[in-house]
């Protein structure tokens, strides 16, 4: 073998030897470089004479290219190994379930928002929807309970750090009684209308939360009695707890907007709570001043109405004993009603 196939030799070995392209660099200065072999060779040249310059370069040439065309065959291979490489480090693992968004589910207690509608809706009566933010007079003063009155007390609020346009201070409604005054008042008689939604006190125990749900319901009419208005809560209740199998009693209470007034209990006849009455409900006869309040004449309309908790209802039928669980939003607890 001749120097020149050696040195081509050894250049195939070298380069081979090189597993990442900085070594195969090196390798290649070593034959190619301004002091590598092959240029080394080509300075000697110059010491022939011009026939044996001309053959001998020839010859210098060709292991030249030998060693070019070893050089770019083994970049190309390490180059191929290197996208292999991260072919295979990126690679995605297809049979991997997917990390898509699982459908979402109702709140409890908006589930039965919804049913509070689709019930009353069924027997004819209108859905209002009302102010969070509601001023004085439509909360308090139309609803007869005037300014130092001692049943404001019954219900702590929160105030609003702004006033309403007589000076006094806005507030988050205690109660969605406010709806009456705003329905009726743009509404003419007959009357049929609920009114679900949020309602806030300064209140905060396992039956009490800051913010929760109630819905109104109203009745006006000229010749209405609080037999209408039991014969409509009790279809409701059998309705919303689909069973026939309780009963609902009306126990004489208080409210400054209604007169008479009681308060809505109901007891099933089945289950855990078999026997107990539970207070579901304010209700009552709207009280004359209010009447007049929503622009009306007591001497020619009678009106009904009655505020439920929501939250309450909602304990009832899934049997929860917090109504905090309602509000930590645990999607174990909340995941069960869906
Ligand atoms: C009222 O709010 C009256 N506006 C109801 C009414 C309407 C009476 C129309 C007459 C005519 P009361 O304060 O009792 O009444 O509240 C009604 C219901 O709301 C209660 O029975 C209870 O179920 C629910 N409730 C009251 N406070 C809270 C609270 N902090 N958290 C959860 N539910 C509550
Ligand atoms: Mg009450």
């Amino acid at each position: 073998m001749s120097s020149l196939e050696q040195l081509v030799k050894s250049a195939q070995e070298d380069f081979q030897a090189a597993t990442d392209s900085a070594a195969l660099e090196n390798a290649k200065a070593k034959y190619l470089g301004k002091t590598g072999q092959i240029t080394a060779q080509m300075k000697e040249l110059g010491e022939l004479s011009p026939d044996e310059r001309r053959s001998r370069g020839a010859v210098i040439n060709q292991a030249k290219e030998q060693i070019e065309s070893l050089l770019t065959a083994r970049r190309d291979a390490l180059a191929n190994a290197q996208l292999q490489e991260r072919l295979n480090a990126e690679a995605i693992d297809v049979t991997l379930p997917g990390r898509g968004r699982s459908s979402g589910g109702l709140h409890p207690v908006m589930r039965s928002w919804q049913r509070i509608e689709e019930i009353f809706g069924s027997i004819g009566f209108d859905v209002a929807d009302g102010p969070e933010i509601e001023n004085d007079w439509t909360t308090f003063t139309a609803l007869n309970s005037p300014e130092n009155h001692p049943a404001r007390s019954m219900q702590d609020t929160f105030y609003v750090d702004a006033p309403d346009s007589t000076g006094k201070p806005l507030l988050l409604r205690t109660h969605t009684s406010p709806m009456q005054v705003r329905y009726a008042r743009m509404n003419k008689p007959p009357i049929k209308v609920i009114a679900p939604g949020r309602t806030y006190r300064v209140d905060s125990d396992a039956t009490h939360s800051p913010m929760f749900h109630q819905v109104e319901g109203l009745w006006i009419d000229t010749d209405i009695s609080f037999a209408d208005l039991k014969g409509v809560y009790l279809n409701f209740i059998q309705a919303f707890f689909e069973t026939d199998d309780l009963q609902v009693r009306f126990r004489p209470s208080y409210f400054p907007f209604t007169e008479p007034s009681a308060e809505i209990d109901i007891a099933f006849g089945h289950g855990p709570l078999k026997g107990r009455w539970l207070e579901v409900s304010g209700a009552g006869q709207v009280h004359p001043s209010v009447l007049r309040n929503m622009g009306l004449d007591p001497e020619e309309f009678i009106g009904f109405a009655f505020g439920s908790g929501i939250e309450r209802l909602t304990m009832l039928r899934y049997g929860i004993n917090d109504l905090r669980l309602f509000y930590e939003g645990d999607l174990r607890f909340l995941k069960q009603f869906n």
